[in-house]
């Protein structure tokens, strides 16, 4: 028998035979208070207290009741686990003391004083383990296109059981809870997301909490992919040769889409534009394309196209750019002279390079030809006109 085993072994002896004298002094120990319970997260310290009070020369022990083993007399500690101590203070106070506390240590202990018959009283040493998500088991980020169903799923392990509560980043930036109308699992686990829109990607969080800090959270990023949407702010453009019109085009697409601008009908021409803006916002790609036609030629008016596509699909929208004219031939009338109706004075001028042509034409540009031709003052100046020609 080992030195430290025979003193256990004669300190256990001791403890049972004084239990079994009778107390001479008529002085009864007694307990000052209960046990109290104490609940410990895993990995600290657990602290069980038994106040004796008129102790004399009886002693105090600690024992598990579950494994009925003793693991303290006085200020010995008997058990082998070297987590295990106890102190004794104020003379009344025995403090059972366990480091480092595991899951299996939770159960009741038990305060003895060795009278006859001994007295004793219990407390309970619960566990407390802060929620941890399983990784492996928790949904990964995804992407998945527009209008599919989506499970979110989060394994949490934790005593006692967390509760788990999904919230997600809203356009403002704060984090809120995401409702969900019954087609989850009860414990929240599982987030069903049915038919699931652009506006509902962006990061998910299962947050698991158990009333043991810290909570934990998983971030999920939920991707949507989804067919362009393609806006054109004018869709109409009415411009003279010579001139220049600027084409606007908004985009927003996730994945990222080839945008172009291209003439109608003329796929093979692409005209690569100005790409002015290109963000990632709220998880999609949101473009301005700006580009600058230069009417050169009749063949530069006609229809022109924004075209988008990404893997969802292709969008276009059509622009018209026409001409801004207004041609009035007068057959058999003298030369050709240009009236700008903006500039009735030039009507001199223009009479006088008109007259050394040989043109006869008379071209009037105007604004908006119906209109302006049944004017009345317009076709009484067209009379003087003639008049000056004739002349
Ligand atoms: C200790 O906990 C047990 C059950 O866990 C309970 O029955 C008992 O009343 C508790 N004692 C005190 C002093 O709170
Ligand atoms: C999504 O779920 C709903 C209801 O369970 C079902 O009617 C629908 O067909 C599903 N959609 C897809 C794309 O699987
Ligand atoms: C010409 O003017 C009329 C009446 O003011 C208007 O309804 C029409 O849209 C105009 N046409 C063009 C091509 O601007």
């Amino acid at each position: 028998m080992a030195p430290a085993v025979r003193v256990v072994a004669i300190l256990l002896l001791e403890f049972v035979a004084t239990c079994v004298q009778k107390d001479i002094s008529g002085i009864d120990p007694k307990f000052s208070a209960p046990v109290s319970n104490v609940t410990v997260p895993v990995g600290r310290e657990g602290v069980m207290t038994c106040t004796v009070q008129d102790l004399h020369k009886y002693k105090v022990a600690w024992l598990r009741v579950d494994t009925q083993t003793i693991l303290t007399i006085d200020t010995l500690v008997i058990t082998k686990s070297e987590r295990v101590s106890v102190t004794h203070t104020e003379q009344r106070i025995w403090q059972l003391r366990i480091k480092d506390i595991k899951e299996s240590d939770k159960g009741w202990y038990m305060c003895q004083i060795n009278t006859d018959p001994m007295k004793s009283q219990m407390g309970y040493l619960n566990v407390v383990v802060p929620p941890d998500i399983l990784d492996h088991q928790t949904s990964q980020d995804m992407t998945v296109p527009e209008g599919s169903n989506v499970t979110l799923s989060c394994v949490a392990t934790g005593v006692p059981e967390p509760t788990i509560v999904w919230k997600r980043i809203g356009n403002e930036g704060t984090l809120s809870i995401v409702e969900q109308a019954g087609t989850g699992s009860p414990d929240g686990s599982v987030l069903n997301i049915l038919n699931i829109q652009r506006h509902q990607a962006g990061e998910y969080h299962c947050v698991a909490s158990n009333g043991v800090r810290p909570s934990m959270s998983k971030r999920i990023m939920v991707t949507v992919d989804f067919v362009p949407i393609v806006k054109v702010p004018s869709r109409q453009f009415t411009a003279d040769l010579g001139q220049s019109v600027n084409l606007e085009c908004y985009i927003e697409a996730h994945p990222d889409p080839i945008a172009y601008w291209s003439k109608a009908k003329e796929d093979v021409i692409r005209y690569p534009g100005i790409i002015e803006e290109k963000q990632f916002s709220d998880n999609s790609f949101s473009v301005r394309m700006q580009i600058t036609i230069q009417l050169r030629k009749q063949s530069d008016f006609g229809y022109y196209k924004c075209v988008a596509k990404n893997a969802q699909g292709q969008v276009e929208e059509l622009v018209k750019i026409q001409k801004r004219i207004s041609k009035i031939t007068i057959q058999d009338e003298p030369p050709t002279m240009i009236l700008d109706e903006k500039h009735p004075n030039s009507i001199a001028a223009g009479t006088a390079v008109s007259r050394q042509n040989k043109f006869r034409e008379l071209v009037l540009r105007v604004e908006n030809s119906s209109a302006s031709m049944v004017r009345p003052q317009f076709g009484l100046f067209l009379l003087m006109l003639l008049a000056m020609i004739g002349s």
